[in-house]
């Protein structure tokens, strides 16, 4: 049961409601640590990183209550400031605890995370930020350990580059902090907007959000909210290539172009129709894709990292030669040796990889090794020809909500055997 079955030829045609995005709940879920009651969290997707953290949350002595979308915690009872090993491990999202243990306790202790093997995950912006503000940080043996010493009352602290985790990590530990901080050359995702409006609810003073400067003013006590989840900008993109490759027509729900514009011009440049009304996006595809010159992952509002992939299967049967750039992580192409062996023709030289379109892609046997990696992969399956067996399909399924429903729901034909 952890394989993809997915029949090929397909064109997708039809709605899709778009889920929660899993980089906004997955930091939101941190920060739940500093309310000393319930929160309720709206839109919030069933994917296993959302468990990961929910396991995290309970292990720590919160209770948590999860269906149909609404997460409601209660970290009153919280009894623990420690992550255990097999927990960090999970995902990346991990490690960002640990800013919102120690704004709630002063202290905390876990391993280092796991997350997707798309390059080094180091956490030495994180580590060095805390240090900054005043957090002994002592790293031993993979263990790391986190202890108030002397909060600086107002400091100022700058990114040597917009790291997305850093930022909310340095966002939440500062609010251990009486005085004011502010954080330079931040990530300007909109989760990290997300995030900051969701610590303004429950009693935080943050502005700046989705911007370089960020300025943050703590707050003692932090009480319970009621918030609705972004909604997943690359779970949209990630369906919209779905519809690209396949000539297809899909109308995405409950998603703003706000979010995905530095996409929508590389969508159009292929030859897609893209138009948005209401709070959707419909995507209307040519028959045959043209090749995108140049595709530059950049933090945001660049093209995004995680988009990469998805997008470049996309492309493999467009006229011409597509360029991609990973600029972000230093091995985001290990989906390029599975999209081969589906037939498409893909050159990587270092941060280079260069797609040259061909006339037809064949169902084969291939195995996902991060996650958008493998949704590169279904999407590359849906488009050839005969069936595609997709392994590892763990990797999938810590972000994309039901996504073998959703697809079969808009003329897809998937399964999980
Ligand atoms: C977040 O990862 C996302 N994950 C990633 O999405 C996304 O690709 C990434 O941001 C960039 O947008 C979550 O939000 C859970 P970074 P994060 O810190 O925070 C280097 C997905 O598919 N770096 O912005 O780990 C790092 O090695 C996932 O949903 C350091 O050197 O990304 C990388 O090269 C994959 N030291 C670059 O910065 C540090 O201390 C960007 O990392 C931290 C990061």
């Amino acid at each position: 049961m952890n394989k993809f079955e997915i029949k090929g030829s397909r064109q997708l045609n039809g709605e899709i409601k778009i889920q929660g995005a899993k980089n906004s709940i997955l930091p939101i879920l941190a920060a739940t640590l500093l309310c000393e009651d319930e929160c309720i969290i709206n839109n919030c997707p069933h994917i296993s990183d959302v468990d990961t953290a929910v396991e995290i949350l309970l292990h720590l002595g919160c209770d948590v209550n999860f269906k149909n979308n609404v997460l409601r915690v209660n970290t009153k009872n919280l009894t623990k400031y420690d992550i255990p090993e097999n927990l960090m491990r999970k995902m990346r999202s991990s490690i960002i605890f640990l800013g919102a243990l120690i704004a709630r306790t002063g202290f905390a202790k876990a391993t280092l995370p796991g997350g997707c093997e798309i390059g080094p995950r180091p956490i030495n912006l994180h580590v060095d930020g805390f240090k900054q503000l005043g957090i002994a940080v002592t790293e031993s043996g993979g263990v790391i350990e986190c202890e108030i010493q002397k909060i600086n009352r107002s400091f100022s602290i700058t990114l040597p580059f917009p790291s997305v985790g850093a930022t909310e990590n340095l966002m939440l530990a500062s609010l251990a902090c009486d005085g004011t901080t502010v954080l330079h050359n931040v990530a300007r995702e909109p989760e990290i907007i997300d995030l900051a409006e969701f610590l303004n609810k429950i009693g935080a003073q943050i502005f700046g959000a989705g911007e370089s400067d960020i300025i943050i003013s703590g707050n003692k006590k932090f009480h319970g909210t009621y918030h609705t989840v972004i909604p997943d900008r690359i779970v949209a993109i990630t369906y919209m290539c779905a519809a690209a490759v396949t000539n297809g027509h899909l109308i995405l729900h409950d998603i703003s172009s706000k979010y995905i514009n530095s996409s929508i011009s590389v969508f159009e440049e292929s030859g897609c129709f893209i138009k948005e009304y209401n709070n959707k996006i419909e995507i209307v595809s040519p028959e045959k894709l043209q090749s995108v010159k140049s595709i530059r992952t950049m933090a945001y509002p660049g093209f995004p990292t995680d988009a990469q992939a998805p997008v470049m299967s996309s492309l493999l049967l467009a006229n011409g030669t597509s360029v991609f750039v990973e600029t972000i992580f230093k091995s985001r192409y290990k989906h390029v040796g599975e999209l081969l062996r589906l037939g498409a023709d893909i050159k990587v030289e270092g941060h280079v990889a260069i797609v040259e379109g061909v006339s037809k892609l064949s169902g084969a046997n291939v195995t996902a090794s991060d996650l958008r990696g493998g949704a590169a992969l279904i999407i590359a399956a849906i488009a050839a020809e005969g069936t595609s067996i997709i392994s590892n399909i763990k990797y999938v399924q810590r972000g994309y909500e039901n996504i073998t429903e959703i697809l079969n729901d808009v003329g897809g034909c998937a399964k999980i055997i």
